[in-house]
């Protein structure tokens, strides 16, 4: 008889891993949110469990796109953060397990209610509204007057200075697409961004690349998350941040399991620890600014007081559709990237 030592046996099980591609971590998770809370977020919950996890940073449609191409044999176990729409969208198609988490009773009722629309799949993170940061030196030093609404940002005197994200791949910039749309009508708000694309030199892959531009001198305008635009600011950024004019509309950041996670068990542990109080305390940790979803969390002290801004009553439930995400990112594609021939970059 021929025994197989513990030796050999580990080592076969790691060849048979490696050759399968499958990872020795506990637990696979894709991170919409900066990626100084994805390290922060991951050191927490790992002290927390001892598990180890593979984390990384991708844009919200990307990770849409992910878990879609892997629907029949998921890698990812868990999409922490980015935006709500998007988790809607992935709930619509069927891609995420219903999961009931631990803290879910201290929700705030903006969360509560995101969650019901889920259908139990995806649970409200945080919050945060969207509008524009510029860099007043640079707008200073070329003698432009300063913009305050959103249709101010189509005027010509703005060309080239203007950076927002491609929607297909940002979740922000497919909040901004959906905001447009509740503010003006569909047919005005696609007018609207062929307009303004005449003032984008290039779309972004990442929603809060066009404020980091702007606040390192790049552009002079950048279209994003406010909470984004304080987190460069309060870094020194000389920027000055604008809630639209006409009014806007705002992101519930959310988690999901991905249907047929190979490592439920860990997953459910990881969505329990972002609704913690403690989970969310990692956002303020790493310099982040949205509103955090359980009543029970800390608010970051210079997180944006949101109901200081005017703001649309958002429809999720439409936009969170995902006959209306082909519908209007085709349309996107047709009318304003092509239709104006603008650029895509990383
Ligand atoms: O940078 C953080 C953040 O703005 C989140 O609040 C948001 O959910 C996410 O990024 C959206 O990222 P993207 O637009 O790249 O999908």
């Amino acid at each position: 008889m021929r025994f197989v030592t513990p030796l050999a046996a580990g080592a076969a099980i790691w060849l048979c891993a490696a050759l399968n591609g499958a990872s020795a971590q506990d637990l696979n998770v894709l991170c919409g949110v900066d990626e100084d809370w994805c390290s922060t977020m991951e050191t927490a919950f790992e002290a927390e469990t001892g598990l180890e996890v593979a984390m990384e940073r991708r844009s919200t449609g990307e990770i849409l796109d992910q878990i879609r191409s892997e629907r029949d044999n998921p890698h990812i176990d868990v999409w922490w953060g980015g935006t709500g729409d998007t988790h809607l969208q992935a709930a619509g198609e069927d891609l995420l397990e219903t999961y009931t988490p631990a803290h879910g009773g201290d929700a705030l009722p903006w969360a509560q209610n995101f969650f019901q629309m889920s259908g139990g799949k995806a649970s409200g993170v945080y919050a945060g509204a969207l509008g524009f940061a510029y860099n007043a030196d640079i707008l200073d030093a070329r003698d432009i007057s300063t913009p305050s609404c959103w249709k101010d940002l189509t005027d010509p005197r703005y060309r080239g200075l203007v950076l927002m994200a491609n929607p297909k791949s940002s979740g922000t910039a497919f909040t901004v697409l959906a905001t447009l749309i509740q503010l003006l009508g569909e047919e005005e708000a696609f007018a609207y961004l062929a307009a303004l694309a005449h003032n984008i030199p290039e779309f972004t892959t990442s929603g809060a690349a066009p404020v980091k531009a702007a606040a390192r001198g790049k552009t002079g305008i950048g279209i994003s998350f406010i909470h984004d635009a304080v987190t460069q600011k309060l870094a020194g950024a000389p920027l000055v941040i604008v809630a639209p004019c006409e009014g806007t509309g705002y992101e519930i950041g959310a988690v999901s399991i991905v249907r047929g996670a190979k490592n439920l068990a860990s997953a459910h542990r990881f969505v329990d620890f972002a609704m913690s109080p403690e989970g969310q305390a990692t956002g303020a940790a790493s310099g982040q600014n949205q509103i955090p979803s359980n009543a029970r969390a800390a608010l970051p002290p210079a997180a944006p007081d949101i109901s200081l801004i005017r703001m649309v009553d958002y429809d999720f439930a439409t936009f969170g559709s995902p006959d209306q995400r082909r519908k209007l990112l085709d349309r996107f594609d047709r009318e304003v990237l092509q239709g104006t021939g603008s650029a895509l970059t990383q």
